[in-house]
């Protein structure tokens, strides 16, 4: 809890905690039994004297305001059929992968191989991993399929629940009930929240649809087998997305705040309620997060959820959803593991950019080694300070060896180990920096090693569309490395490693542009961390350490107000 205190500072500058820059963090104040806010609700007892534990400052290093949240989002006018756009992409070579072995029946078969070569070939490029999914989860997943086959988009009963919400007229009588993903934020931050829009979708019965934002459907295949998971473009909410906020009256947040749903009779309840839970959010949109709201929740047919951040970290710690959690992940730090695994599969012309740099410069190598390089200091770098940190902390865990600077040559019995490094950053000089070290010096064991970094866009350019691309081609071959160092506070790096099932090891961020010391440590989980967490206990109705509840929600190594879920047996 060391690091707890030193974050908590007033006015610490606390900058985006994630792949995008134009993004808002929050700062916390983190005292105990501040400012009891009071405020009454009538439909949920629970809402009386909420204690609010803490409160936002939400400090940006760059300026954007807050209208950087309303910020239209471009979407496209036209369905582009995700086979036509792969035409360019030569990816002939035949593989043969066992029709069985599809992650140990985690993927569901019957899926056109040509349509998305990497759910087939992934397999040929990933190491066999301990974690096995559990029987309950495939099952599980099964059955949602079946759920998305029967209430997917332009399905009888879509078409069906889809009239209701048109009129605007509440009915329970529906058999199918929509969770709605919107595309924003980052796509680290976009992957990291599907995921758990998804989880949310499992525990509650509801088919997951996805807004196509700007470029969903050139970035991922259809997870779910027959029926698409994006959301038909003539969706009659969907010109709302953009402008839906912390403000929007839809919000459940706000809804209650003005007591909309203290009127329990059925006819006045509305056809959808959007759920506000991106990290600006308040005390009242927190309430999604407990049971008697998600009680309340269930009798809505359209939730419609904006969101940056990984949120499954608390759904652990509603009560109503504790054992079908323990019975779907028995291990219970795998979850964004085998979700990623099952939902994200590249489509072919990003396939394409992550098989052929796999095959020209890491296939090779005896051993490969990740390292991902997110600097939230201003400007792009290179830093002393970052490079002397990365050094540090990948020779004092033997991740990478020493030089010898005194011999122009370390001679070593047998075969040179071959190692190689891939680095990802916005900006080139770190793996220059690091490639001519091995270049001008030899190492001391006699291992051989080589560098590679895929881009340097030296800012980041979240619209382009080859941008993302490559962001998620990186992504995906960080994921493929046999060991990894991430830098503190990256949605990037938590989707490497939890899509490769690695604990990587976490850069602690730099105070005062000094490496800190120790460098660096290994995580407790391959977890992603949930950033902006509730603190509240909804049963007593105050505030707590929501990182204190269970031993197997715990903060965050690289945010100490964060909170992520780890093995119950983790070393703190
Ligand atoms: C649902 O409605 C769409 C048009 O909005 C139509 O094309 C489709 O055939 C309908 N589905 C069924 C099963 O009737
Ligand atoms: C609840 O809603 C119904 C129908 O909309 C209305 O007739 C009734 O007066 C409302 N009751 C309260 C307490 O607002
Ligand atoms: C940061 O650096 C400045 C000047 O280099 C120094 O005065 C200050 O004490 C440092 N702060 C911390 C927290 O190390
Ligand atoms: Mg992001």
């Amino acid at each position: 809890m060391r690091r707890f205190k030193s974050s908590s500072s007033k006015d610490q500058r606390v900058p985006t905690p994630d792949f995008t820059e134009n993004t808002v963090s929050n700062g916390l104040e983190w005292e105990s039994g501040l400012n009891p806010m009071k405020f009454m609700g009538i439909f949920v007892v629970c809402l009386m004297g909420l204690s609010v534990l803490f409160s936002l400052s939400a400090i940006l290093q760059n300026p954007p305001s807050e209208s950087l949240w309303t910020v239209a989002e471009a979407r496209p006018l036209d369905v582009l059929p995700q086979k036509a756009t792969n035409q360019e992409e030569d990816l002939s070579q035949p593989v043969e992968v066992p029709k069985d072995k599809l992650f140990g029946d985690l993927l569901p078969m019957g899926f056109d191989r040509e349509s998305c070569l990497s759910r087939f070939e992934s397999l040929l490029y990933r190491r066999e991993l301990p974690q096995k999914p559990s029987s309950y989860l495939i099952s599980k997943l099964r059955r949602y399929e079946a759920l998305h086959k029967r209430c997917g988009p332009y399905t009888e009963l879509y078409n069906k629940t889809l009239t209701h919400l048109k009129s605007g007229q509440y009915t329970s009588s529906s058999d199918c009930n929509y969770i709605v993903w919107i595309s924003f934020s980052g796509l680290g931050n976009r992957i990291l929240t599907l995921a758990s829009a998804f989880l949310y979708a499992l525990l509650t019965d509801r088919v997951l649809l996805v807004d196509r934002g700007v470029d969903m459907p050139d970035l991922f295949c259809e997870p779910f087998p027959e029926v698409s998971w994006l959301l038909p473009l003539d969706f009659p909410v969907t010109h709302q997305f953009n402008s839906f906020n912390q403000k929007s009256a839809e919000s459940y947040g706000n809804m209650l705040k003005n007591n909309l749903l203290g009127n329990l009779s059925r006819s006045a309840l509305p056809p959808y309620v959007y759920l506000h839970l991106v990290h600006n959010y308040d005390d009242h949109d927190k309430l999604f997060f407990c049971h008697q709201d998600q009680t309340f929740l269930q009798k809505i047919p359209w939730l419609i959820m904006k969101t940056d951040n990984y949120f499954v970290p608390s759904l652990f710690l509603i009560p109503s959803f504790e054992q079908e959690l323990s019975d779907l992940f028995p291990e219970k730090a795998t979850v964004f593991h085998f979700l990623g695994r099952y939902l994200f599969h590249p489509t072919n012309s990003v396939w394409g950019l992550i098989s052929r740099y796999y095959q020209a410069y890491l296939a090779k190598a005896d051993e490969k080694l990740g390292i991902q390089i997110r600097v939230f200091d201003t400007g792009t770098g290179p830093f002393r300070h970052v490079l002397d940190q990365i050094l540090t902390c990948t020779t004092k865990e033997n991740l990478l060896p020493e030089i010898n600077r005194k011999e122009p040559i370390v001679t070593s019995l047998g075969k040179h180990k071959t190692k190689a490094v891939l680095l990802t950053s916005l900006s080139s000089g770190y793996s220059e920096e690091i490639r001519n070290m091995y270049w001008e010096y030899p190492t001391v064991t006699g291992e051989v090693i080589s560098v590679y970094q895929p881009s340097h866009e030296e800012y980041q350019q979240t619209e382009k569309q080859t941008h993302n691309r490559k962001a998620w081609a990186e992504m995906y071959l960080l994921s493929l490395m046999d060991k990894l160092v991430t830098s503190s506070w990256s949605t990037f790096g938590y989707v490497a490693q939890g899509l490769g099932g690695l604990k990587p090891w976490i850069l602690h961020k730099p105070e005062n542009r000094t490496a800190p010391n120790p460098p660096c440590r290994q995580a407790m989980s391959m977890e992603p961390c949930f950033h902006a967490p509730p603190f509240y206990d909804c049963k007593k109705k105050t505030g707590v350490d929501t990182g204190l509840l269970v031993p197997h929600v715990r903060h965050c190594e690289d945010m100490s107000w964060g909170l992520k879920v780890v093995e119950r047996d983790s070393e703190l």
